[in-house]
């Protein structure tokens, strides 16, 4: 399917003229200097946020040269409570670099721009095309998300492949270079007060009836979230003692996983069982047999639980122990169990029926 690329950018020009932002503080120059500012405080935070804290932040720097000459303490208090001050030093060090090497002069060429510390490709074409007037696709979160929904398109945006489909996307969209300026507000606006992450307002979107994620209803699934950790994996191992229909378990201590619960006694997956049983719960046992493994999810990683089973003539001494109990299958089956314990006690009391 063609792209509507000219619907697309007409629709979004005509929604800016009436719903767009006009009037921000660092809008209605051409001067690079508060443009640059301005995008870099919000990069990572919202126009709302910005606006006293860039009002204040050009009284005191001025221009370039202010800016270049000021000590990096009187910058990052500048910046204090807007956070991510990784962003103010780039910028006071950017402005010793236009200073130094580029005679003060805010360079005009994109890549030139881009090679300043903090300045990225997105905010480097925001510049441009703001400052300069030059046709520049923009890709900030906004526009990623408004792209990816107006066409569908599927994977995490901060994946490579997807974000290079994204760019080609944003490229192919370019209008005319006169009114790339506000395409690329427009863009910015939409993104931020009608195409938002949570809840957006697709009945005042002027781009709604080209929408795929809409139309398909994958509104709430676009743009594809960030894939998840894989949860990490560990393993144990339970001893099972039983003596006839009696079984041992113990109590858990009170940090820790099913903290304070009963359990069978947990061992290291590589532990002998029958030694452990032998030397640590002072009973005699015969072979240990393994019981097919469990798994159980916890929030944070998974547990592969190997069952050792080892039956014992005689019950020990030493589990009369304070937080050691044999009981009967039955009577585990209603103490303050986990989960897998309960399984493998209902197992149990099938096989030993
Ligand atoms: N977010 C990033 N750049 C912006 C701009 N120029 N206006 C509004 N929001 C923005």
């Amino acid at each position: 399917m063609p792209i509507p690329s000219r619907a697309f950018a007409t629709r979004l020009i005509t929604w800016h003229a009436a719903h767009g932002r006009h009037d921000l503080p660092w809008q209605n120059t051409r001067d690079p200097y508060p443009i640059w500012v301005s995008e870099i405080m919000l990069q990572q935070t919202q126009v709302g946020t910005v606006i006293p804290y860039y009002e204040r932040f050009m009284a005191r720097f001025a221009n370039i040269r202010n800016l270049a000459d000021a000590d990096e303490s009187d910058v990052l208090a500048h910046w204090a409570g807007l956070g991510y001050y990784a962003r103010a030093r780039n910028l006071h060090r950017a402005a010793r670099r236009v200073r130094d090497l580029h005679g003060g002069v805010f360079p005009a060429d994109r890549a030139a721009i881009e090679a300043l510390p903090g300045i990225g490709r997105s905010t480097a074409a925001a510049i441009a095309a703001f400052a300069f007037g030059q046709r520049q696709a923009i890709l900030d979160g906004n526009v990623k998300r408004v792209l990816a929904r107006c066409f569908g398109i599927e994977g995490f945006p901060g994946e490579r492949a997807v974000e290079n489909e994204l760019w080609a996307l944003a490229e192919a969209l370019l209008p005319d270079a006169k009114v790339v300026p506000v395409y690329i507000q427009a863009q910015m606006d939409l993104g931020a007060t009608v195409c938002m992450r949570a809840k957006p307002r697709c009945a005042a979107c002027p781009l709604a009836d080209l929408c795929i994620a809409r139309r398909e209803n994958r509104v709430a699934s676009l743009p594809t979230p960030r894939p998840a950790k894989p949860v990490p994996r560990r393993e144990t191992a339970m001893l099972i003692l039983m003596a006839g229909r009696d079984v041992l378990l113990e109590r858990r201590p009170s940090s820790g996983i099913w903290g304070g619960l009963w359990s069978f006694p947990e061992i290291a997956a590589h532990d002998d069982a029958v030694a452990v049983a032998n030397i640590r719960l002072g009973v005699r046992g015969s072979s240990g047999r393994e019981m097919a493994p469990l798994e159980h999810g916890f929030t944070h990683f998974h547990l592969t639980i190997h069952p050792r089973l080892v039956e014992v003539r005689a019950k020990s001494r030493r589990a009369a122990e304070p937080g050691q109990l044999w009981m009967p299958i039955e009577d585990a089956l209603d103490a303050a169990i986990p989960k897998p314990v309960k399984t493998l006690l209902q197992r149990l009391s099938e096989t030993h029926a």
